[in-house]
């Protein structure tokens, strides 16, 4: 693992669109896995600066986002299809029909989790896979459990992370209990995986998933095990 520690939230941001940026110049139909939540959003104004400076030309990559969730329409504001219009897709040239998120709304959840994880193994797999990490340690939305899931499947949110997200709900009942999400197989089939952690509330779970054991009990550190992982930490 590349472990690089950082100043402060601006410099992960740089050092993590230069990092997709460069996997965009090298490879101008990379297919780019995408992640939502509060930690990339830096990134992704990086990343939309480098376009409108004429740097990046995002017109030819596909990208597939983690995870959605489950029972929300891409019309609500919560919803990470909207997420990802608002951070990113509406500001740079990116071909709207070449950017997929798992639907929360499909009636067959299993039939929409196999189409998904379908769909992004004929588009070659994923190049280069962006992560945020759950204090518990999930990344997507594979949240800690008795073992790692292989495929894009529904997920009962733990409860840890529905109180991490009902910031942004007026009321907890309101927060999704559910999600669609690549799972851990899914993810360690990308080729690079950039894995962005901010803030001394993550410190801890960092080193576990560095440094400790590999158990689906703390699933991001199953990152151990690939072979091409960077991790930018703010200290
Ligand atoms: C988001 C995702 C989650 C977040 C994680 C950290 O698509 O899959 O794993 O990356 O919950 O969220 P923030 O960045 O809000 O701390």
């Amino acid at each position: 693992m590349n472990h690089i520690v950082v100043k402060n939230y601006e410099d992960m941001s740089k050092q993590a669109a230069v990092i997709i940026a460069s996997q965009i110049l090298r490879k101008k139909n990379a297919i780019m896995g995408f992640a939502t939540g509060s930690t990339p959003i830096g990134t992704y104004q990086e990343l939309i600066r480098l376009y409108k400076e004429g740097i990046l030309d995002f017109s030819a990559i596909t990208s597939f986002n983690l995870d959605e969730y489950y029972g929300v329409p891409v019309t609500d504001t919560n919803s990470y299809r909207y997420f990802m219009e608002e951070n990113l897709f509406s500001h740079v040239n990116i071909r709207k029909d070449a950017t997929f998120v798992p639907s929360g709304m499909a009636s067959d959840a299993q039939a929409e989790c196999d189409r998904y994880e379908e769909m992004i193994q004929q588009a070659g797999g994923v190049d280069l896979q962006l992560l945020g990490i759950g204090h518990n340690g999930h990344i997507g939305f594979n949240e800690p459990d008795s073992h790692f899931p292989a495929r894009t499947h529904l997920v009962e949110l733990a409860q840890s992370t529905i109180e991490a997200n009902a910031r942004f709900y007026k009321t907890r009942d309101e927060v999704p209990k559910k999600a669609v999400t690549m799972g851990i197989g899914t993810i360690m089939k990308a080729k690079s995986v950039l894995l962005l952690a901010g803030g001394k509330d993550k410190a801890d779970i960092v080193e576990k998933t560095i440094k400790g054991p590999i158990t689906p009990a703390v699933p991001a550190s199953i990152l151990q095990l690939h072979q091409d992982v960077t991790i930018i930490q703010v200290l």
